[in-house]
């Protein structure tokens, strides 16, 4: 496997050199022998995690049903090909200290094959404390050798979630010190990125520890691909929206290779509208956010599978460019983002946050203050039909639904 993947870098780095047309002589010769990073996360992670809908209750067997339906969805085709088991597959450690899958889980190597002979990838779940979250043993003191251990059973993606290390490391070294705490995690998160790196294969780390102490001013050092940027998602309307309001100026840290991470996706679990599981989708779009579906996959309804699976949203979220949406402006409870896209194309996404529909007094479209002049025509990435967009234009939305339009180029 690490002879693969060095071989697959080895191609990276001569597409590189390709493209990088002026190369002295011998220099392909040292290119090849200096593998260049392994470059993961170019575009926001996308797939499936267990959590939002199975919780404690996954199994191996969920699993597999999941890497099913994502091909015969069509949604592995429409990109989604990260399947994350979230916690409690966790077992116990041998005397070599080993880490073992529990019983619902009886077979992680296989596992993992069978999703690969799909396509697809696997992804995991620890804590840099002795316990995760829900309180199964987790990596601390034990970080290359899981390491090690999840790359030889092939995992793609790990999320590693604050939870223990909490009380077991930061209070208990440091009780009354913050900052010597905040240490503490930085330098426990850098310690799992050095224990992935070392496996050489190429693993999507993802930092789980709620945005504490501004991790996107440091994720990146410590090699996330991704970090989550609040506390946990909910299916209700109140958490997501509460979430994307949280996401306003963060848009300056997000890039290729490392991006802010709102929590997974809801869409499709608990009471949401269809509207609010559109808007849900459309603004973690906008926000350049993987995209993680967290639902029933095998009893998905067909509108949930059409949000899902819609092509044009989702290609405003695995946009080349790589930049988040910005909060344009808000009037009344009518919400504007904007998020430039490559080629000089741009996304702009209408939220009603409001109770009501707008009828008798429908917000009006300000271009002036997104820095656009009208008439401008568009695509309603909903209807996919054309759109007019002139300034001041009245837009009726229904309650927490959104209008969400791609401006082709304005050169
Ligand atoms: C935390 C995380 C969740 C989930 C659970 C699992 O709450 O934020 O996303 O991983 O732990 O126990």
């Amino acid at each position: 496997m690490r002879a693969l993947s060095l071989l697959s870098v080895g191609v990276l780095s001569l597409g590189s050199l390709a493209a990088g047309a002026q190369t002295a002589p011998g220099a392909m010769k040292n290119l090849v022998q200096k593998p260049a990073p392994l470059q993961v996360a170019l575009t926001p992670p996308m797939g499936w995690n267990s959590w939002n809908f199975f919780a404690g209750r996954v199994t191996d067997k969920d699993i597999r049903a999941a890497a099913d339906q994502l091909v015969a969805t069509g949604m592995k085709d429409a990109g989604y090909v990260y399947v994350n088991i979230d916690d409690t597959w966790e077992g116990d450690r041998d005397a070599d200290g080993v880490l073992h899958s529990n019983a619902k889980f009886p077979d992680m190597k296989a596992l993992a094959d069978y999703v690969h002979s799909k396509g697809l990838k696997l992804g995991i779940y620890s804590s840099p404390g002795p316990k995760t979250c829900a309180g199964y043993a987790a990596s601390l003191d034990h970080e290359t050798q899981d390491a090690q251990l999840y790359a030889s059973w092939g995992i793609d993606y790990l999320k590693y979630d604050l939870c223990s290390y909490r009380e077991s490391v930061m209070s208990a070294q440091a009780p009354d010190d913050k900052a010597a705490q905040m240490r503490l995690m930085v330098a426990a998160y850098a310690k799992m990125d050095k224990a992935l790196k070392a496996t050489g294969r190429p693993i999507v780390y993802s930092l789980c520890q709620y945005g504490w102490d501004a991790v996107w001013e440091w994720g990146p050092k410590v090699g996330a691909n991704v970090w989550r940027t609040t506390g946990d998602i909910q299916p209700n309307w109140q958490s997501i929206y509460s979430i994307l309001n949280e996401q306003a100026g963060l848009a300056k840290y997000a890039g290729p290779g490392h991006w802010n991470d709102p929590d997974m996706l809801e869409v499709g679990n608990g009471k949401l509208s269809l509207a609010e599981n559109r808007t849900h989708f459309s603004m973690w779009a906008m926000l350049a956010a993987p995209l993680l579906a967290g639902n029933d996959l095998p009893n998905m309804k067909a509108e949930v599978r059409a949000i899902l699976t819609n092509r044009d949203v989702i290609s405003i979220d695995q946009d080349r460019l790589g930049r988040e949406a910005t909060h344009a402006y808000s009037d009344g409870e009518v919400d504007v983002w904007t998020r430039p896209l490559s080629g000089g194309a741009m996304a702009v996404a209408v939220v009603n946050a409001g109770s009501d529909r707008y009828s008798t007094h429908p917000f009006h479209l300000s271009l002036a203050r997104l820095g656009l002049h009208g008439p401008l025509k568009g695509k309603d990435l909903w209807t996919g039909k054309e759109i007019r967009l002139t300034n001041d234009m009245p837009v009726e939305i229904g309650s927490h639904d959104i209008l969400l339009v791609r401006v082709p180029s304005l050169k």
